[in-house]
């Protein structure tokens, strides 16, 4: 993937440990590629560390890109390295955007449940279906008020009359956890339902919405617990080239297609950002991402080989 050069213009205090960084392009004459709401980009920091986020931009920030980030004391380093080192004024190296959360623009109701900073891709999806007047909810988890980021800004939104935003601070007095089976019990016939934030809240909702039409039910990871596929003993035919490459055991896909020389797109190589998606031909693929909806892995028209396996001897990739 071609990287783009950036510059931080701002960066932002929105809540307690959470910073948002506002890009722009070097030159107006290279302008930033245009992206939906749901979109995010790889940030390449230092070396090898590079970090995807959401782009979380609000009304007022059209042909910029904002990064909201949280600083985790249990980061792997990206987040530490983003508040502690980032400056206004600094060039960075970003990818162009990518959508694996695509907003479907007419539901009869769009229903957001936000796990703390998991709701920075749905603000613009939020100010999108604001702006062609359809309905939305949010309903916003976080531990307590310092700490849930945009809060303003969400009731701007809700002030323009087709959102509203339930607020779940469960550490403060009189707080609880929400009650992910009700929400969805609750949801009209045609509703569009979309979770992110973390891991455990996005397994119990997919457990949740298990009744639902896969088509409304939509999620965003920002990282895996699953662990990648590296059993290998099977062969990997490359469908444009002819050419097919055993894969060995302690291996993924993605490592041996590299060492056979063949460039293939990839980036959190974990299954998250869905970078390395390929389609596949033929052959029974072990998915291990947490990309593709359990309809979407019955199918198996694409896969992620970063981290995604094989259960059948050969396995026919369109690369
Ligand atoms: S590189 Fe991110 S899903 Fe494979």
């Amino acid at each position: 993937m071609s990287l783009i050069k950036a510059r931080i213009v701002a960066i932002r205090y929105e809540a307690r440990d959470v910073l948002s960084y506002v890009l722009a392009p070097l030159t107006p004459a290279q302008p930033l590629p245009a992206y939906a709401p749901g979109a995010h980009i790889d940030v390449h920091l230092t070396g090898a560390l590079m970090r995807t986020y959401s782009l979380s931009n609000g009304r007022g920030d059209a042909g910029l890109y904002r990064l909201t980030v949280q600083k985790d004391p249990k980061s792997r380093g990206g987040s530490i390295y983003m508040h502690d080192s980032l400056r206004a004024g600094q060039e960075v190296e970003i990818s162009t955007p990518r959508n694996n959360f695509e907003l479907c623009e007419d539901a009869p109701l769009s229903v957001f449940i936000a796990g703390g900073i998991g709701v920075t891709p749905f603000i613009p999806m939020m100010a999108r279906l604001s702006s062609l007047g359809r309905r939305w909810r949010l309903h916003y988890c976080v531990r307590t008020r310092e700490r849930a980021a945009f809060i303003e800004e969400i009731e701007q939104l809700t002030a323009a009359g087709h959102g509203e935003a339930v607020f779940n601070f469960d550490e403060e007095p009189g707080g609880s956890m929400l009650d992910l089976n009700a929400v969805i019990a609750s949801l009209p016939e045609g509703a569009h339902v979309y979770c992110c934030g973390p891991t455990g809240m996005l397994h119990a909702y997919q457990k949740a919405a298990e009744r639902l039409p896969s088509e409304c039910v939509h999620f965003e990871y920002f990282s895996s617990d699953v662990k990648a596929a590296a059993e290998g003993g099977f062969t990997v035919v490359l469908q444009k080239t002819g050419s097919e490459v055993f894969v060995k055991s302690g291996e993924t896909i993605l490592q041996a297609i590299r060492s056979a020389g063949v460039f293939v797109d990839s980036s959190c190589e974990e299954g998250i950002c869905g970078a390395c998606e390929t389609k596949v031909i033929s052959g029974t693929p072990d998915h291990r991402d947490m990309i593709l909806s359990d309809r979407e892995r019955t199918e198996s028209k694409s896969m992620m080989i970063c981290c995604s396996g094989c259960k059948s001897d050969r396995l026919v990739l369109d690369l």
